[in-house]
């Protein structure tokens, strides 16, 4: 099987943040499609190791930040390559609670609040089912991830679902 066909697969890239109880954590995923229009739900990957997943889990309450091609790219690498159980991800860009979810403070093509209303496991990872309780909008151009590899130069850890080595 040619899996570098998946490669031809698009995304956007986000910001999750969630209350753990105590403290606001949070990662980066590329992984997040709308499922439904009427009673908007959407659904996001996450693999079981990572913090957030623990967070959301608590309490269902979570926010998306879509990142935008004007947003400071610091931020994907912050929540992206660091967890939340030994790092303040927060510390360096500030976050503004929403809802019960923290939004990291910064320049954001829109904003999802969200509250998960099904988990699917699926192996290394769970697709978290959430309805969408309100939006924020913002402002920029979203950052797709094809644009993150081609023009940031990025990268993706292992626990990215569409982690393909380095
Ligand atoms: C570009 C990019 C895309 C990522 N996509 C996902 C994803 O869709 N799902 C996921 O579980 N992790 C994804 N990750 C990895 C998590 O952000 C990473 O494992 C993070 O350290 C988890 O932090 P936490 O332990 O605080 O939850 C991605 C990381 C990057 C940099």
């Amino acid at each position: 099987m040619d899996l570098t066909v998946l490669f031809k697969l698009t995304y956007g890239l986000y910001v999750v943040g969630a209350f753990d109880g105590t403290r606001p954590v949070g990662c980066t995923i590329n992984t997040c499609f709308q499922v439904t229009s009427e009673n908007p739900t959407v659904a996001i990957s996450l693999n079981k190791q990572n913090y957030t997943l623990e967070a959301i889990r608590k309490h269902n309450r979570f926010s998306l930040s879509i990142i935008a091609e004007e947003s400071d790219t610091m931020v994907i690498g912050k929540f992206g390559f660091f967890s939340s159980r030994d790092t303040d991800k927060y510390a360096d860009f500030g976050y503004t609670p929403c809802n019960g979810a923290p939004l990291v403070n910064g320049t954001f093509a829109g904003r999802l609040i969200l509250d998960a209303i099904n988990y699917v496991d699926c192996g290394t990872h769970v697709l978290v089912v959430a309805k969408v309780l309100d939006t924020v909008p913002g402002t920029g151009t979203p950052m797709t991830y094809d644009y993150y590899h081609r023009v940031v130069k990025g990268r993706a850890p292992k626990t990215a679902p569409t982690y393909a080595g380095d």
